[in-house]
């Protein structure tokens, strides 16, 4: 029995839940990646319990939104990919405020903004993904992120144990959230938006205007979104483009004709593929620009560490 099947006839023993090996290419939305356990937790008990297991046993985990943002490795993995389903679901507005679990999707936490007519959340029109992963990564547009909208984060520590930060206890930057260190390993479960109150036809029609623009600007092509951060004052994209490298490929990657700051999968690309490309324009920025450009993806190694490249 390999290390995988090991590992879920151990959790499955346990849970009722969704225990199973699965490529992670069919959860990415880049589409790479290989093998990986993928547990579903439903419950913040579920979810506890899991992490105690993980820790006693000293095995990595990484907790996965929409994948929208993550570059999994092309081999077989060593850390579980822990799922938010269920009860990290729920949604509702309350006042000016939308309380929602991490693993609400974006477009649904969205879609509820606009029909309370409360606004903050336009940026994220178009965007993949959960609501737990586009605060995590203070996902948005070049200007603002959504965890800027975020009054409370409940959490689980490493440990299992549930505790609610307040906007004192985490620090944001751009495409950043930093949380005290000893939360590192810690996972989001719900949080708390405070909002502007609007009227539902504004906030409509301004999610609408910025979905229009991401759509003409930004390719529709399977994508991790931004691959890297801009450098102040300047767009990576921009940058990437004046290199002359739109529609330059590696394997079935390729730097999007559309916007340069995006690596499309074409057709069958791996994730070395991808970061082939990173390198290379990475390097031609530098040379030509004299700019270090910062990856805005992140990239995981088998044990589900974040490396830095480049
Ligand atoms: N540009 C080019 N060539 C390109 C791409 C862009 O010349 O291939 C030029 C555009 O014409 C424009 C400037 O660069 O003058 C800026 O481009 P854009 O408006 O597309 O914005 P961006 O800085 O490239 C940022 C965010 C996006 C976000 C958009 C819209 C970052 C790294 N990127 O892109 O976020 O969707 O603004 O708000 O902050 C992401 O984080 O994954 C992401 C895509």
């Amino acid at each position: 029995m390999d290390e995988l099947a090991r590992k879920a006839a151990e959790l499955s023993g346990r849970f009722n839940l969704g225990v199973r090996t699965e490529k992670l290419s069919s959860l990415s939305a880049m589409g790479t990646g290989g093998r990986a356990l993928v547990v579903e937790a439903e419950t913040l008990a579920e979810l506890a319990e899991l992490l105690k297991i993980h820790r006693l046993n000293d095995w990595p985990y990484l907790v996965v939104g929409g994948a929208s943002n993550i570059l999994f490795p092309d081999e077989d993995v060593s850390f579980s990919v822990l799922r938010l389903t269920g009860t990290f679901a729920a949604l509702k507005s309350s006042g000016s405020e939308i309380l929602a679990g991490a693993g609400c999707s974006t477009a649904k936490v969205l879609a509820l903004s606009e029909k309370a007519g409360l606004s903050g959340l336009e940026m994220t029109a178009g965007l993949p993904g959960t609501l737990g992963g586009a605060v995590r990564g203070n996902a948005g547009s070049a200007a603002t992120g959504a965890a800027e909208l975020a009054s409370s984060l409940e959490m689980l520590d490493a440990d299992g144990r549930a505790l609610r930060l307040g906007p004192g206890d985490f620090q944001i930057g751009y495409r950043s959230l930093a949380l005290p260190t000893e939360l590192a390993g810690g996972i989001i479960t719900s949080l708390r938006l405070s909002l502007i109150p609007s009227s539902p036809q504004k906030v409509k029609e301004d999610s609408s205007r910025v979905l229009a623009a991401r759509r003409a600007n930004q390719p529709r092509e399977r994508s991790l979104g931004c691959v890297f951060k801009n450098p102040p004052g300047d767009s990576a994209g921009r940058l990437i483009d004046q290199c002359g490298l739109k529609g330059v490929k590696s394997g079935g990657a390729m730097i999007s004709p559309k916007h340069a700051n995006f690596i499309v999968n074409v057709g069958g690309a791996s994730s070395r593929d991808v970061l082939a490309l990173a390198d290379r324009a990475a390097d031609e920025v530098k040379v030509r620009f004299g700019h270090d450009l910062e990856l805005e993806i992140k990239t995981a190694n088998k044990r589900g560490l974040f490396i830095k490249r480049l």
